[in-house]
């Protein structure tokens, strides 16, 4: 199922936000985020997800959409339309990645700047789950293109350290830091200790503390986002505290979408 409505939206300006998930290592529960987000925020807004992890792509194996046949790789090759690669899921519209390494040495990376420019056309929200390392272009990309980037962290100060140097990066390319979000978080940490110091070092404010939850592994299992799978749980309800705070900001689609046409992308590192 393929949805393509900016024909009937193209002459009117609406506000979007192009908001990057992000985080200094892997694993921190960058996807998870970025569709518990999605969710949360497509209750009030038009929402589009986008994996942008062309490396390690894994977004189609939590919706469903692990056999779709064209995706981003396809659309960053030139071979396909960004129409043809956007799915419509759980109240949002799905840009999966292939997880193919023919797939990803195939894509350039630069055209991302296109998809993101004429998905700001007929979108409010713009969520763009991000590659783990800052050591490479497709990496930096999404944190180099949003507006806001979203931190993720564990509760560990290697991993406070690693979203230090996320928001160093975003800073640099005059991305703001929406806020930080704690994932993963056990009993026996001293959480509210750790955000309380965390917060000091970071612009953004804590948006939430996301317990460590069976629920959310058993949600990735059945290739659901966790707020389609356990909507009532614990997890979901800090997601959608969450997203409650990250107020989206009112500004021309069309000069959003310039804005992305003309982005320089900085050199490979
Ligand atoms: N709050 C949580 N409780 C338990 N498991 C979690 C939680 N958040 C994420 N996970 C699990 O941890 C694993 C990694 O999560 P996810 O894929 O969202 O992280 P990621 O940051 O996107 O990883 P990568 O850097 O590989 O892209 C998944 O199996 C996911 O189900
Ligand atoms: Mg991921």
């Amino acid at each position: 199922m393929q949805v393509f409505k900016y024909d009937t939206r193209a002459n009117v300006n609406y506000m979007v936000e192009v908001f990057a998930v992000a985080s200094g290592k892997g694993g921190t529960g960058k996807t998870t985020s970025t569709l518990a987000l999605g969710m949360a925020l497509a209750t009030e807004y038009d929402v589009t997800v986008i994996d942008t992890d062309t490396g390690m792509a894994n977004m189609l194996f939590h919706t469903g959409l692990s056999d779709s046949e064209t995706t981003l790789h396809e659309v960053l090759a030139g071979q396909a339309a960004v129409e043809d690669a956007i799915y419509e899921r759980f109240g949002m519209d799905v840009i999966p990645c292939g997880t193919s390494l023919a797939g990803f040495r195939e894509a350039d990376p630069r055209r991302l700047r296109e998809v993101v420019a004429t998905v700001a056309e007929g979108t409010d929200v713009i969520l763009l789950d991000s590659a783990a390392t800052l050591g490479t272009r497709s990496a930096v990309l999404p944190i180099v293109l949003a507006d806001r980037v979203v931190i993720v962290l564990q509760p560990t100060v290697p991993s406070i350290s690693d979203g230090l140097k996320v928001q160093e990066y975003a800073k640099t390319y005059g991305t703001d830091v929406a806020g930080i979000l704690f994932n993963r978080v056990t009993e026996d940490e001293n959480i509210d200790t750790v955000a309380r110091k965390a917060q000091r070092y970071f612009d953004g404010e804590t948006l939430s503390k996301v317990p460590e939850s069976e629920t959310v592994r058993a949600a990735r299992r059945a290739s659901k986002p966790l707020l389609a799978h356990a909507a009532e749980s614990e997890a979901a309800g800090a997601y959608r505290e969450a997203a409650g705070k990250l107020t989206v900001r009112d500004a021309d689609s069309t000069a959003v979408a310039d804005r992305f046409r003309n982005a320089v992308i900085p050199d490979e590192s």
